[in-house]
């Protein structure tokens, strides 16, 4: 064990840790010490296979590491799509070599250049009136059944999966299912659907391979069509690679989303003078912020390929270093009174859709469009709206969830 291990009492490894509340004030410890800290753990614990890891918190060492995909794989890396709570026992059946998330240059680079065609700017603007459009009805259907509900499942979590679903150019006809599937997978679960997590992304991704089969038969004026027929090095994705991006999709763009949309609440009802000033101005800075307060997913992995030093310790080739978001996006060094919740923040160079660098997150503008929609929506139509007793969070070690949060719709 190196000497600096993280302190007595600090294990990062367990799905415990966020399990009452983000460990903010023991960030604030780590990041006072400005180097990383070695977080040994018990073998063969969800989610991490090796000895231990280093706790990353700094913000600068964060950004050093994404920013450097050369030393620091992405590849080797484990951690993601497990240890969660929401996935039950079963390990997704996916295999993580698949997903873009997980990928090493020069593969990494060759696929995301031909999925990234779907996610410019133009075609997320594109999307904008329908999903507004969503959004709205989304919060009159709220509202109609009225009284108390649950913001996670009646609000939060319905924006996200339409606007994959209308990213991808997935008929209306098959979002039930498909809706169904990413619900199971990420464990909030539809009775009418009987089927374990492994299932339902096994079931995503036989369905998306038929959507891709399909538009390379007949080719319509749709994303998933120029998915498959884009042309980089003569090729593009093959119907393996559209089903695991599909789940990716459903993985990446949907609890984090969720998530995001109902901290963004709490935080909002928790500082009324914030929501007022939402209500009145709608600042365009408010997604970013939100993002920053909720930091939806905590932390990702990368391993050092070969030895190295962070913040004067010494790396060496093997080891994991794990990148806590949630610590960067309060690190005083970076932001003025980070512990204020500021909607006009500006700038605001949080960590929340990862350092900068070759993995990025993709649906970054797209997130902040439906955060935006989602507010604006509830500010027209609901704006007397109030929350009844605490969220009830999600075990996790690497999102910061909330399954249920109760509300009264006014
Ligand atoms: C990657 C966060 C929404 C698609 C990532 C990463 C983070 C992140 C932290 C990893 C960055 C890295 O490893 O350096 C978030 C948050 C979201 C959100 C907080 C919502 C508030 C979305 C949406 C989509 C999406 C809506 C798509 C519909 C992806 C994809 C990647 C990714 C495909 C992998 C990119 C790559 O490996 O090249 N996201 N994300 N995300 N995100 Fe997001």
């Amino acid at each position: 064990v190196p000497e600096t291990a993280v302190p007595e009492g600090f294990d990062f490894s367990s799905p415990d840790l966020m399990a009452e509340r983000v460990p903010l004030a023991e960030f604030a410890a780590l990041r006072r010490t400005a180097r990383p800290w070695w977080n040994a753990q018990p073998r063969g614990r969800t989610g991490f296979d090796d000895d231990g890891f280093w706790v990353v918190s700094k913000h600068a060492h964060i950004k050093e590491i994404s920013r450097d995909g050369e030393l620091y794989s992405a590849g080797a890396n484990g951690a993601v799509i497990r240890f969660n709570e929401s996935f039950g026992r079963d390990e997704l059946d996916v295999q993580r070599e698949n997903l873009l998330l997980h990928m090493d240059a020069p593969q990494h680079a060759k696929l995301r250049q031909i999925v990234s065609r779907g996610f410019t700017p133009r075609v997320v603007r594109g999307l904008r009136d329908a999903l507004r459009e969503r959004a709205e009805r989304i919060v009159a259907d709220a509202l109609r059944r009225g009284g108390e509900g649950d913001f996670v499942s009646e609000i939060a979590a319905e924006l996200p999966l339409q606007a994959i679903a209308e990213l991808m150019g997935v008929p209306q006809r098959d979002r039930g299912r498909l809706f169904a599937w990413s619900n199971q997978m990420l464990g909030y679960d539809d009775p009418e659907y009987d089927a374990n997590p492994a299932c339902a992304a096994a079931e995503i991704i036989g369905y998306s391979m038929g959507l891709a089969e399909r538009r390379r038969r007949c080719p319509a004026h749709d994303i998933v069509t120029r998915l498959v027929q884009a042309d980089v090095d003569g090729r593009g994705l093959s119907d393996d690679e559209f089903g695991y991006f599909m789940i990716l999709l459903s993985v990446a763009g949907n609890e984090t989303t969720r998530n995001a949309i109902t901290h963004g609440m709490v935080a909002l009802l928790d500082h009324p003078e914030q929501w007022e000033l939402y209500k009145v101005e709608r600042p365009a800075t408010a997604a970013d912020e939100i993002v920053r307060w909720a930091t939806p997913v905590t932390a990702f992995q990368r391993t050092a390929v070969r030895d190295t030093e962070l913040g004067g310790v010494e790396i060496r080739a093997g080891d994991r270093v794990a990148m806590y978001y949630s610590s960067a996006n309060f690190d005083e060094e970076v932001f003025e009174d980070p512990a204020s919740f500021d909607i006009t923040r500006s700038p605001n160079p949080h960590l929340g859709f990862g350092g900068t660098g070759a993995h990025y997150c993709l649906g970054a503008s797209l997130a902040r469009m439906e955060i935006g929609l989602m507010f604006d929506a509830i500010a027209d139509q609901m704006p007397g709206i109030t929350r009844v007793g605490e969220p009830r969070r999600l075990r996790s070690a690497w999102l910061n969830g909330v399954k249920e949060l109760r509300v009264r719709y006014a």
